[in-house]
């Protein structure tokens, strides 16, 4: 029989079940805090379990994309100013971050985090509640290259040897 597969959002009486990325961090984050952050309307945890794993989990906050921020960097400047609705300026441009992002260590590399992306994308473009132009994330180095594969561009070149890099995704770009 095939397994069946859960989207649970998350709530403060909910069991978690154990979880392994590899990550401590990102471990501790689900298994500790994710709830506290949840009570503190600080990001808002999802699971995608079976019936007896957490396969993965995402965390979700809103964020924005600062164009004065920027500034320094004409270059990315002016990649924005291109995409400025109808004559307006904005200072910034609201999103949605991807807080944390992590699957288990036995579903990695199985199109997970793809398929989670995938799924983030479509959500917000076509239930967007609030007007979100933007996903972002503050992705590790080690995941870089996934996100890249994912058409998240890098925000700024000024983190370029951070442990940690600044993307997003545009929204409007969907087809
Ligand atoms: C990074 C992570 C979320 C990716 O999820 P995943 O389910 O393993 O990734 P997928 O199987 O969907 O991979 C999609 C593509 O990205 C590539 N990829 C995934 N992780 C990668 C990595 N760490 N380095 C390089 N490429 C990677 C895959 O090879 C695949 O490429 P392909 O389409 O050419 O085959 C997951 O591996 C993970 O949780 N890692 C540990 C925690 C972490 O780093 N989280 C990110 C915090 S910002």
């Amino acid at each position: 029989m095939e397994n069946q597969f859960n989207l649970i959002k998350l709530t403060d009486n909910y069991q978690l079940k154990p979880f392994d990325c590899g990550d401590a961090d990102l471990n501790d984050f689900l298994l500790n805090c994710s709830k506290d952050f949840s009570r503190g309307l600080l990001a808002v945890t999802y699971l995608i379990e079976d019936e007896n794993n957490t396969i993965a989990f995402f965390s979700l906050a809103n964020d924005k994309i600062s164009v004065t921020e920027l500034g320094s960097e004409s270059k990315w400047a002016e990649r924005f100013k291109d995409l400025l609705p109808i004559g307006k300026q904005f200072n910034s441009y609201p999103a949605t971050k991807i807080v944390r992002l992590a699957v288990s260590l036995d579903y990695q590399f199985k199109g997970w985090g793809d398929a989670i992306l995938d799924y983030l994308k479509i959500w917000f473009a076509t239930d967007n509640r609030t007007g979100c132009k933007y996903i972002t994330v503050d992705a590790y180095r080690a995941s870089l290259k996934f996100y890249e594969k994912n058409k998240m561009i890098y925000l700024t070149s000024k983190d370029r040897k951070s442990d940690t890099r600044l993307m997003y995704f545009d929204l409007s770009k969907l087809s």
